[in-house]
């Protein structure tokens, strides 16, 4: 018996499930998704990321910060990053349409650190917002920052240089050592600034009545035991 042309169907109808599944279902979904322009300010979200910020990305994806930071911020029901008793990463979910303008989005696939998808949008340890001066301390230094922190040291990034005349403006404030200053290298500004432009605040209209599955223990009320 001629099994060619089962055979065939068969493989025919294995690769068609599989684009329809594959990419069919999502074109169909995300294709024709684009920025949302905001009519009263007159401006297109998510914004485009500034040059420097660009630039930061990619010291960001170089560096393999995404082995310990993911940026996505799970919604209420799914985890404990949004919402009461959270850990406060965000005050939504990260939707579909936060990554659109980026061709490589850096979601992460471990928690080692905080999320940082909003980072810019959270405050200090001490309730002030987030500046260059405090991130460069920060990623010079962790431990001198956040005492317990296991986020490694990028001194690297960072180069002492004897201080002339004034010395430099963007130098740590560290004790002045022997006439020299600790000053950001042009990786570390454009990683700061790429973390500074980690924001996702803007309401899309598919953030707004988002599905939030039930608590899963359900308090059962008086009136049920009747
Ligand atoms: C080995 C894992 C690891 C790597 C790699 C790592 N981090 Fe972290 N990071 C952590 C941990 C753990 C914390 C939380 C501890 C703390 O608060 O100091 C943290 C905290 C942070 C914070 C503060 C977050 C907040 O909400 O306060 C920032 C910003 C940060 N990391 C940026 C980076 C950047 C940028 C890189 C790459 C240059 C990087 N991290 C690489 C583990 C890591």
């Amino acid at each position: 018996m001629n099994r060619a042309p089962y055979l065939f169907l068969g493989i025919f109808l294995a690769l068609a499930l599989s684009f329809v599944g594959l990419v069919l279902s999502n074109q169909i979904s995300y294709g024709d998704f684009s920025t949302h322009i905001d009519e009263d300010e007159g401006k297109a979200f998510p914004l485009p990321a500034a040059g420097l910020a660009a630039q930061g990305k990619l010291v960001y994806q170089d560096l393999g910060c995404v082995s310990c930071h993911t940026q996505q911020v799970r919604r209420e029901g799914f985890g404990s990053d949004v919402g009461e008793k959270s850990r406060g990463w965000g005050e939504r979910q990260s939707v579909a349409r936060d990554y659109i303008r980026e061709t490589h989005v850096l979601l992460g696939s471990q928690r080692v650190g905080p999320d940082l998808r909003n980072f810019a949008a959270r405050k200090n340890a001490n309730g002030t917002d987030h500046t260059a001066a405090s991130l460069y301390a920060y990623l010079y230094h962790p431990q001198a920052v956040v005492k317990e922190s296991n986020m490694p040291a990028y001194a690297y990034l960072f180069k002492t240089q004897p201080i002339i005349g004034q010395g430099s403006a963007k130098a740590l404030k560290l004790p002045a050592a022997l006439g020299y200053e600790v000053v950001p290298s042009p990786r570390a500004e454009a990683l700061v600034a790429y973390l500074l432009s980690l924001k996702d605040t803007y309401a899309y209209p598919e953030t707004k009545n988002v599905y939030t599955p039930p608590a899963p223990k359900a308090v059962k009320s008086k009136e049920s035991h009747k």
